[in-house]
């Protein structure tokens, strides 16, 4: 299909479950962030979405979080790496990118009719389209070479996830906790740059709240908080994670 995203966004509420997950072997549009294009070769990866229908108010941003938290711990249990999130997409292992969130709703008048989250892994991919070679990696790269099964990865993240979004939707404070802990440059001082532009001097990564923002400590004392700004670390000169 052209994209699991746009999918599932057009179908009428009546054939739409929360948690119901659209899978697909190729995607011939596949929806990045920021209007960009998700490009994942046929049969390689995992492309899917999920809907989500809360049924009471959510912090989108932090499910969308905890989401990828899952995803996380499921890259982990199968590969044996270290992968982290990266503000407020992504999961990256090392500079590059492992796995990205897109995350779209559609309202009835004021009400959220649903919730969809769409998921790229690059699982067994190992050659990268020029414009993203630099900064994509699968999990079978993470694992020197080793061919992973989707379908089982699949099985395990779906099964993680029902857990972590019940406890989200909970409000289950230890979740935060969690994010925070395997979140890239988490504590540390960082150089930024903010939608294209550089600040003038380092911040603290002080870590994400509850609603799913980016909290971070200027050199001035300041607390400032990123909602929906791009973002790019530069942890040192020869290290930057971008968004
Ligand atoms: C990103 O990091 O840019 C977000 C990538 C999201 C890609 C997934 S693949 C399955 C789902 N369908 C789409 O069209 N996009 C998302």
């Amino acid at each position: 299909m052209d994209s699991t995203n746009r999918y599932l966004q057009s179908l009428p509420g009546n054939r739409l479950c929360h948690g119901l997950v659209c899978l697909a072997d190729e995607q011939t549009h596949g929806k990045g962030q920021m209007g960009r294009d998700w490009l994942s070769d046929p049969g390689d990866n995992l492309t899917f979405s999920i809907v989500i229908k809360p049924g009471h108010t959510v912090q989108l941003q932090f499910l969308a979080m905890t989401t990828m938290l899952a995803l996380q711990k499921t890259m982990i249990a199968a590969t044996g790496g270290k992968p982290l999130l990266k503000w407020p997409n992504d999961v990256v292992c090392g500079e590059k990118k492992a796995a990205g969130i897109l995350t779209e709703s559609r309202y009835n008048g004021q009400k959220l009719d649903r919730l969809v989250f769409g998921i790229g892994v690059n699982i067994n991919q190992v050659r990268f389209p020029k414009s993203i070679r630099d900064k994509a990696i699968s999990l079978s790269e993470m694992c020197h070479g080793k061919e992973l099964e989707r379908e089982l990865f699949l099985a395990m993240y779906l099964n993680r996830l029902e857990l972590s979004l019940a406890r989200a939707m909970d409000g289950e404070q230890e979740l935060l906790l969690s994010v925070n802990k395997n979140l890239a440059g988490y504590g540390k001082w960082v150089s930024v740059v903010v939608n294209d532009q550089p600040m003038d001097t380092p911040v603290k990564i002080l870590g994400v709240n509850e609603f799913g923002h980016l909290m971070v400590l200027t050199a001035e004392d300041d607390v400032r908080i990123f909602k929906k700004e791009r973002i790019q670390i530069i942890a040192d000169s020869a290290h930057m994670i971008s968004s």
